[in-house]
C-alpha cells in the first residue's frame, strides 16, 4: 500500500506544543506529496464526518500551519468526551454510553485515509490502541502537561506548565513575604504530582503535597511553624489537585458524569481551611487551574512536538503502525501503543527528585 492521504487529530485536554506537532506533520507530509486531513475535536470528526463545532474537518495546506508554532491550544480543536468506545448518545431521552467505534473505521475508509496520527495523553493512546486493533493504521504522539506516561522520558506541554506554575510561586513568594502569610497554590495533576514537584523545586516552595505521598495536616503545620520559629513567618505550600490526606480521599467535584473523567475540585481550599486555625499566619489559596494549559510553549516543548511530528510521519512512511513515538533521550523512538498505555509514570517517594527536594528543605507532609 502506498500512502497518499493521512489524518491527524488531537485528543484529551489541550497543552502547549500541540500546534508544533500539527505543523511538523503537515510540513513533512506535504513535502512527500501526501494530503493531510485535520480531524476536528479528537475522534468527534471521525465518528461523524459532518461534525462541525468550530473548526470542521478540513484538508490542511502549508499555509494553514504558518505562524502556529508559538501558539498554545490546537488549531484542530480537541475533546476529552469523545471516546468512541464509550460515546454518550441519547435514547428515548436517556443518556447512555455506547460503542460507536465501527463508525470510525467506516469513516476512515470513506475519507480515503491510509493512516491516522493521533496526538493525545493516556486516554487518547488507549483509544488509539483499540482503533488499531480494529484495523485503523494509527500512530500515536504523546502529549500531556501531567508527564504521566512512562513510555516516554518527557511529554511536551509539561515544561510550559511547570514554568507557568513556577512563575506563580515566584509571585506568591513576594506577597507571602510582605504579609507573613501562608500561601497555598493548587496545581494540576490528578494521579501524579510531577507539576507540583518540579514547580515546588524550581520556585523554592516549602511544602509540596502530591498524590503519591498522602499527607498529614500535622506535618504541614509543623513545617510552617518550624519556619516561623527560624524567623521566616511566611510559607508557600504547593498542592497537586489529586493530593489526598492520609486519612481521606482526593477532593472531587462529585460523581463522574457520563462520558467524562472525574473532575477534581477543592484540594487547595480544603488544605487552606485545615491550616488556617492551626497556624499563626493568615492563609490564602490560589488555584492555578487551566492557566497551566495555555500560553506559548517553551522552546523545549516546541522542539519535542516538532520531533514527535516528524517521527510520526517516518512511522507512517515505514508502515510502522500501532506504535507511539517517544523520547528516549536523546533519541526519538517508537514503542508499541500497548506499552504506552500500560505504564503510568508516578513520582517515586524515595526517588532522587524527592530526595533532592527534601535535602533543600521541602516538606511532603508525610509521617507522624
Ligand atoms: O490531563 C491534563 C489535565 O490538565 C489534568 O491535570 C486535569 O485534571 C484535567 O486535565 C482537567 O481537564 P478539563 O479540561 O476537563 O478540565
Amino acid at each position: 500500500m502506498s500512502i497518499s492521504k493521512i489524518g491527524i487529530m488531537t485528543g484529551g485536554g489541550d497543552c502547549p506544543g500541540l500546534n508544533a506537532v500539527i505543523r511538523a506533520v503537515v510540513l513533512k507530509a506535504k513535502a512527500r506529496g501526501w494530503d493531510v486531513l485535520g480531524i476536528e475535536d479528537a475522534t468527534e470528526g471521525l465518528i461523524d464526518v459532518e461534525y462541525h463545532s468550530s473548526h470542521g474537518n478540513r484538508w490542511l495546506e502549508v499555509a494553514d500551519v504558518r505562524q502556529i508554532l508559538p501558539r498554545g491550544g490546537t488549531i484542530l480543536g480537541t475533546s476529552n468526551r469523545s471516546d468512541p468506545f464509550r460515546y454518550v448518545v441519547e435514547r428515548n431521552g436517556v443518556k447512555q454510553e455506547q460503542d460507536v467505534s465501527d463508525r470510525c473505521v467506516a469513516n476512515v475508509a470513506r475519507l480515503g485515509l491510509d493512516a491516522v496520527v493521533s496526538v493525545g495523553g493516556d486516554g487518547s493512546m488507549r483509544i488509539a490502541k483499540q482503533l488499531a486493533d480494529k484495523g485503523i493504521n494509527i500512530v500515536g504522539v504523546p502529549k500531556t502537561i501531567d508527564q504521566d506516561l512512562a513510555a516516554t522520558d518527557y511529554t511536551f506541554g509539561f515544561a510550559t506548565a511547570v514554568q507557568t506554575a513556577t512563575d506563580g510561586i515566584d509571585r506568591l513568594q513576594d506577597t507571602a513575604e510582605s504579609h507573613d502569610r501562608v500561601m497555598v497554590l493548587e496545581v494540576m495533576g490528578r494521579d501524579t504530582g510531577w507539576i507540583a514537584l518540579h514547580a515546588a523545586m524550581a520556585g523554592g516552595a516549602h511544602v509540596c503535597l502530591i498524590p503519591e505521598i498522602p499527607y498529614r495536616i500535622e506535618s504541614v503545620v509543623a513545617a510552617v511553624k518550624a519556619r516561623r520559629s527560624e524567623g521566616r513567618p511566611f510559607s508557600i505550600a504547593v498542592i497537586a489537585e489529586g493530593a489526598r490526606p492520609a486519612l481521606g480521599a482526593a477532593a472531587l467535584a462529585g460523581p463522574r458524569k457520563l462520558g467524562e473523567m472525574p473532575k477534581f475540585f477543592g484540594a487547595g481550599h480544603r488544605l487552606g481551611a485545615e491550616l488556617e486555625p492551626l497556624v499563626e499566619s493568615d492563609v490564602r489559596v490560589t488555584v492555578l487551574g487551566h492557566i497551566q494549559r495555555g500560553g506559548t510553549p517553551t522552546h523545549f516543548d516546541r522542539i519535542l512536538g516538532t520531533r514527535f511530528g516528524v517521527e510520526a510521519i517516518n512511522a507512517v512512511a515505514d508502515h510502522d503502525f500501532g506504535k507511539m513515538v517517544a523520547l528516549r533521550t536523546p533519541e526519538i523512538v517508537r514503542v508499541p501503543l500497548q506499552e504506552a498505555i500500560e505504564n503510568q509514570r508516578v513520582v517515586d517517594p524515595s526517588g532522587a527528585m524527592v530526595m533532592a527536594a527534601r535535602d533543600t528543605g521541602i516538606s511532603f507532609g508525610e509521617g507522624q
